[in-house]
């Protein structure tokens, strides 16, 4: 890359280029005009035009669960479906009862806090978005609990008043354990000191299983609805959002809503040349294929987004972490990236070595935003100097310099993106997360696999129960290995 550039004093400003208020900088990639030609001739073979359309429609893209893939369609206020646009006035004036104070809880308060109950796509969305956007936040206490871990269960209750926190049950299938276990530990905390008729005032719903529901014990007029058109994973921009909009107030959810149609629009629409999701795709797959990279890192030099990548690893490899190719055969090429890291700077304090001298190719996206929130210039003077210095020290290293021994070399040519965004907004924030959603879809494209499903995920849960039983019933290990046999016996005697 050190030769790439200095051959060629455009490179940078060619590899390059603005899209509303973001900016995409892919120039130090170890890529030439002819790599990105062949990238671009692979998209059309594998006929990712065709595919994106196809995703745009009401096609059953998700095969092996038979499902319409919709979450697109969850903020397209251009023609909004009318489900839709019900289910948004739902959460607006739900939303304003709750921040004007006018929903009162079973002895006429008002509500304080709002905990979210839910995991996975129903947690790491909202989560994630309730703490990047910490800036535009209300007064509202906004939790989230969603280990089955009881010890997390606990300390979310600790310190709360029954009287003021409102709880939102968070599930798609309404059959999690992790959800219902924590939610019914939470109604027996909260019926200490209410009545089942007070569940009304304090409990509500985001769920497809309208009798789960209703079983559970929650108004028909407090369920928000989901769509089996949706999945877990990309549902923030649903119900299932409806913390956020809690927690930084209706017109922001909107914005955030808005900001990712702007960038699904870019991405249907714009040439691959300057398409922003198409690019940062076809570059992870260069790595991940060609240079045999097991991972790629992700690194937003802003302290808001310090949840992001726990969100980016349930997007990436909950959809592409997969070795059954789409006509049902096993794949004899690597899928799905593995995602990690952390924000800048701390991040440079702490794995930032092994980008710099370790034996790993690891592709990196740098993500800044110019301008800070607080306007504390002089901080964002030096976080932005980072940010820039870290990149350049990843592709120049000490190359052409005399290094005193091997332990001062760094070899650079280490592959790195910027996405540079004017400020971190509602807006601009939803429109990187679609960003990555639309860069995952992509590959899966390229690596003919379906992003859609997660049958992965299913064994687990369907040991976990057997486990449990074995655990609680004092049963012998009941078939299972000795290895996990041993393990039981030893949590028993323990106890
Ligand atoms: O186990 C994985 C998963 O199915 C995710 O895809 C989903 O986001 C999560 O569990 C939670 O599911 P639910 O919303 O149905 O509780």
């Amino acid at each position: 890359m050190q030769d790439l550039f200095e051959k060629d004093p455009a490179r940078a400003q060619r590899m390059s280029f603005d899209w509303q208020d973001f900016y995409l900088d892919y120039s130090k990639n170890r890529i030439s005009e002819e790599t990105l030609d062949l990238l671009f001739q692979l998209a059309a073979e594998v006929k990712l035009k065709e595919a994106i359309s196809a995703q745009f429609s009401e096609e059953k893209i998700n095969e092996t669960e038979g499902r319409v893939v919709g979450h697109t369609a969850l903020r397209n206020f251009d023609s909004m479906k009318v489900e839709v646009a019900e289910s948004l006035q739902k959460i607006k004036e739900f939303t304003r009862s709750v921040t004007t104070g006018a929903w009162k809880g079973y002895s006429g308060k008002s509500v304080t806090t709002v905990v979210n109950i839910g995991i996975g796509g129903s947690d790491l969305g909202p989560d994630m978005v309730c703490e990047a956007l910490r800036y535009y936040r209300n007064e509202l206490d906004v939790r989230f609990v969603s280990n089955v871990d009881g010890d997390h269960v606990m300390e979310t209750l600790k310190g709360l008043d029954r009287e003021t926190t409102l709880f939102i049950i968070v599930s798609k299938t309404f059959t999690t354990q992790e959800t219902l276990t924590n939610a019914q530990t939470i109604r027996k905390w909260f019926l200490k000191d209410a009545s089942e008729t007070d569940i009304e005032k304090h409990f509500v719903a985001v769920s497809t299983n309208l009798d789960a529901v209703a079983d559970f014990g929650i108004a028909s007029q407090n369920v928000f609805p989901m769509w089996d058109w949706v999945g877990g994973r990309f549902s923030l921009w649903s119900s299932v959002g409806l913390s956020i909009a809690c927690a930084v107030g209706y017109e922001n959810f909107e914005e955030l809503l808005k900001g990712a149609h702007e960038m699904d629009t870019h991405f249907v629409s714009s040439e691959f040349e300057q398409n922003i999701p198409v690019i940062l795709a076809l570059l992870s797959v260069w790595y991940n294929n060609f240079f045999k990279a097991e991972s790629e890192c992700v690194v937003p030099y802003s302290q808001y987004l310090n949840k992001l990548v726990a969100y980016l690893q349930q997007g990436v490899m909950e959809s592409n972490g997969k070795s059954t190719d789409r006509n049902g055969d096993p794949i004899d090429y690597q899928t799905g990236t593995i995602i990690w890291g952390s924000t800048g700077t701390n991040a440079q304090h702490a794995f930032f070595q092994l980008l710099h001298q370790g034996t790993k190719l690891i592709p990196t996206d740098f993500i800044a935003f110019t301008r800070s929130l607080h306007g504390n210039q002089d901080h964002q003077n030096k976080l932005l100097a980072n940010c820039v210095a870290q990149t350049e020290a990843l592709l120049q290293g000490t190359y052409g310099e005399e290094v005193e021994n091997n332990f001062k070399l760094f070899k650079g040519n280490q592959p790195t993106n910027t996405i540079l965004i004017k400020k971190l907004t509602p807006n601009t924030l939803g429109g990187l997360i679609a960003l990555y959603e639309h860069k995952l879809f992509v590959q899966g494209v390229v690596w003919n696999i379906f992003s859609y499903d997660q049958w992965g995920v299913e064994l687990g849960k369907k040991l976990a129960k057997g486990t449990l039983q074995n655990i609680e019933n004092d049963v012998e290990s009941n078939g299972m290995n000795t290895s996990s046999g041993e393990l039981i016996k030893k949590i028993k005697k323990s106890w």
